[in-house]
């Protein structure tokens, strides 16, 4: 379970989260609409423990990881959390497998087998060896979605996953997370779209850094 308590995350005069709390069960897949500016990837940043609120808490599985020291944020994030993003930051001059093996190596120690397995699995085997920058967004994006679950994370984080791709990407990521939540994993997807938003199980409405909605 994910759990925010009362969480503020102030950027001098900014007020990018205004007192949020909010709990996610392990294995929800929770969508967080709002607009610009309202304070999604900041949520998202502080669950991922890659910034500390200003105040409050977050748990992540009773843990609380707005407590824990930089380096227990950078071992916990890279332990349980996978993310994802809109601009899929894939390094391009390296090719699919690599961007994977690269990710391996920040968690564990680089499995070229294990590489493959993964970009098997979103469909990007048979592209393992080409650069990334010669990948079309929605190449691109299944190659950072293998690399998000090298790790197994429990937990996927995904801000605006679809923001870049066309319908028929935006598709082949969603039947991916259908996978993802049906293994049981936690996920949290920002997003602008209404058919990405309703692929979850309920959706959390953000406005001026505060939920609109429980
Ligand atoms: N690192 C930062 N430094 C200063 N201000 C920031 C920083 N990150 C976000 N902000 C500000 O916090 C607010 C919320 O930003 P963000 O969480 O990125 O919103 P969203 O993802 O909903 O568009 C915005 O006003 C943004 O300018
Ligand atoms: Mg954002």
């Amino acid at each position: 379970m994910i759990e925010l308590r009362e969480v503020v995350k102030r950027y001098g005069e900014v007020v990018a989260l205004d007192g949020v709390s909010l709990k996610v069960e392990a294995g929800e897949w929770v969508s967080i609409m709002g607009p610009s500016g309202s304070g999604k990837s900041t949520m998202l940043h502080l669950i991922a423990g890659l910034d500390t609120p200003t105040s409050g808490s977050i748990l992540v599985a009773g843990e609380e990881v707005s407590a824990m020291s930089a380096e227990a944020r950078a071992e916990f994030r890279r332990c349980r959390v996978g993310m994802v993003f809109q601009q899929f930051h894939l390094i391009p001059y390296l090719t699919a497998l690599e961007n994977v093996m690269l990710a391996q190596y920040i968690h564990s120690i680089p499995d070229e087998d294990e590489a493959l397995l993964a970009l098997e699995r979103v469909g990007m085997a048979h592209r393992a060896r080409a650069e990334a920058a010669k990948l079309s967004g929605g190449e691109q994006q299944r190659v950072a979605i293998a690399r998000a679950l090298v790790n197994d994370p429990g937990i996927i984080l995904a801000d605006e996953p679809t923001g870049n791709l066309d319908a028929g990407n935006e598709a082949v990521v969603l039947e991916l997370f259908r996978e993802l939540a049906e293994e049981g994993r936690t996920l949290l997807v920002v997003t602008h779209n209404a058919e990405v938003a309703g692929a979850g199980d309920r959706v959390v409405r953000i406005h001026h850094g505060r939920i609109e909605n429980g």
